[in-house]
């Protein structure tokens, strides 16, 4: 029987599936439910800086946050955790499951870090996952300002805690591989590639913004894919890939390009967690059919470094595969 057990931001995971943060992950009663269907570990669901920032009664002076953006913050806040109930579930889940748990923090600056960070850790969080995502509407600040903030938050973070911290980003960089590697250089153990965020949308009837969200595709899986493999290896952190994962087969194509763990939440969303048990039935099948007796046997075998045709990662323009189809 083939070993999928993996190592992870130098945590030891039964299996690299993670139940990715959100409301599969948002209870105790609901992280036993992954740690019973086989997850190799859990992110619980963001709590939010703003949630944070208001427990510390200054949100109305933040400067990080918009005057607009605080009324629907605040009607956001009495479906989000404050940091009292955080902590508790944190405590609460670490006495009921044995697999590792990532608390996940929703960050937009560095101001809070100093008092919640350590509380987690001392909670008893095995690593966190801080999911970063800075949308840039100023002409005059430029990519160094951006990319400051996260290394402003992450070394904040860091300074605080000894467990490992990874970061979640959206891909939106225009050096991406420089970026991460930076980050890793200032103590990142993992980066998550790449958040699913909302998406604005327009009422045309109405005349008025909207916000839209709907579950990952399978032909989501393409960017994480690509990114994984062009830095597995190259850029100084492990690397766990989230977004658009639908089967073990897809799983395998992460492990493949270098992966270390992946995250899932709109599979489990849409076809129960209980899913988890086939497919780890057929990464395990997959990898005794190769011969494959542990992951580190296949983890980043074709990772642009590794592979014999690095081109097909760099190809991005429509050129024979469309021929068939123009
Ligand atoms: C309903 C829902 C809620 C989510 N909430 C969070 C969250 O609080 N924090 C976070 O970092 N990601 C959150 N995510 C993103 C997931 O963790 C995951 O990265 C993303 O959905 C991509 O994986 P998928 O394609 O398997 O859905 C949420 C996703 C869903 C579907």
């Amino acid at each position: 029987m083939p070993d999928i057990s993996t190592k992870y931001m130098g945590l030891t995971l039964r299996n690299p599936i993670i139940a990715a943060s959100s409301g599969l992950t948002k209870s105790a009663s609901k992280i036993e439910e992954c740690e019973h269907a086989g997850a190799g570990a859990i992110v619980i669901k963001s709590v939010f800086e703003e949630v944070l920032a208001q427990a510390d009664f200054q949100i109305a002076g933040s400067a990080t946050i918009h005057a607009e953006a605080y009324d629907y913050f605040r009607s956001q806040l009495e479906m989000q955790y404050g940091p009292r109930e955080y902590l508790d579930l944190i405590s609460e889940v670490k006495k009921k499951v044995t697999i590792p748990v990532f608390a996940s923090i929703n960050c937009v600056s560095s101001k809070w870090w100093t008092t919640y960070a350590k509380q987690f850790q001392d909670a008893g969080a095995d690593g966190l996952e801080l999911n970063i995502f800075k949308i840039a509407t100023d002409t005059r600040e430029d990519s160094t300002a951006i990319e400051k903030m996260y290394f402003d938050i992450l070394e904040a973070v860091k300074k605080q805690v000894t467990i490992p911290v990874a970061l979640k980003i959206g891909m939106y960089f225009t050096a991406l591989p420089q970026f991460v590697a930076q980050l890793a250089k200032k103590g990142m153990d993992a980066v998550v590639l790449f958040n699913r965020f909302t998406e604005a949308d327009i009422d045309i009837e109405k005349l008025n913004l909207t916000t839209t969200f709907s579950f990952s595709t399978s032909y989501d899986i393409y960017k994480p894919l690509r990114w994984t493999a062009l830095m597995a290896g190259q850029v100084g952190c492990d690397i766990s890939a989230t977004t658009g994962i639908k089967s073990a087969n897809d799983i395998i194509k992460l492990l493949l390009a270098g992966a270390s763990t992946v995250q899932i939440a709109s599979l489990f969303y849409q076809k129960g967690i209980d899913r988890l048990v086939e497919i780890i039935a057929e990464l395990k099948a997959w990898m005794a059919a190769h011969k494959f007796e542990r992951i580190s046997d296949f983890k980043g075998k074709l990772a642009f470094a590794n592979t014999q045709s690095p081109q097909n990662y760099l190809r991005a323009q429509f050129m024979e595969k469309i021929r068939g189809i123009e």
